[in-house]
């Protein structure tokens, strides 16, 4: 469905749905929901940082000197969503570890499906940074979307969004708001339920990841 639209990645990888069907089984129990969702984060920093660019310095090997590329990783900053975003900055920071985290209180209305805002704390300079922006489920997009106008707000520029299931509806909504904004994925599912459940999906992650069901 969205194939032929650069700002859409699904991974698609046989990894990554592997790990993705364990966390779909109902029989998942938390600990090893998270496990899998901080993997699966890991697995898309990876993918997400084909995009980064390496600064070249110089220096010395045992043997030699000589010019190599390095990240700042101090420049990128994580940003999940709460609660269910923790579950995957602890993988991005497995792969970058020094970069600096935000975090992003939101929770979905259960009647009115609309985000409600109820924390935020970002480090400062966002404009000079490049931010990960992470919740497991994108589904009518209305948390990401209104977490990511937050941030421009304060001034952010380079952002990545990265989801493990997305509803077409929620992309949508992203293209549609934020049509800067690359989304990264490991799966896009059917569609979303009476409830803005998306459908097959996970069910409820936060509850998953926390235990709280
Ligand atoms: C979930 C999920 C997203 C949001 C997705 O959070 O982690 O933030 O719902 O739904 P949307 O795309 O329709 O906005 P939830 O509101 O359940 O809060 P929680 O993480 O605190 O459990
Ligand atoms: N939030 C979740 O945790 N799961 C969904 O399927 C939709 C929103």
């Amino acid at each position: 469905m969205f194939e032929d639209n650069e700002m859409v990645h699904e991974l698609n990888h046989p990894i990554v749905t592997h790990k993705l069907t364990q966390m779909r089984r109902k029989e998942t129990n938390s600990k090893d929901f998270r496990a899998l969702a901080e993997e699966i984060a890991m697995l898309m920093t990876y993918e997400v940082g084909k995009n980064f660019q390496a600064q070249e310095i110089e220096i010395e090997t045992p043997l030699a000197t000589c010019r190599k590329k390095i990240l700042d990783e101090e420049n990128f900053v994580v940003i999940p969503i709460l609660r269910a975003g923790l579950a995957m900055s602890g993988g991005v920071l497995k792969i970058l570890p020094a970069a600096r985290v935000g975090h992003i209180g939101l929770y979905r209305d259960e009647k009115t499906h609309q985000p409600i805002e109820y924390y935020s704390k970002m480090p400062s300079n966002l404009s000079e940074k490049i931010l990960l922006v992470v919740d497991p489920m994108l589904a009518t997009g209305g948390s990401c979307s209104a977490a990511l106008q937050m941030l421009k707000d304060k001034g952010a520029k380079k952002i990545f969004l990265m989801c493990i299931v997305s509803a077409p509806q929620g992309i949508k909504k992203i293209l549609a708001d934020h049509p800067d904004i690359p989304i990264y994925t490991a799966a896009i599912d059917e569609g979303l339920n009476e409830n803005a459940y998306i459908l097959p999906g996970l069910g409820d992650a936060g509850d998953r990841i926390f235990g709280t069901l």
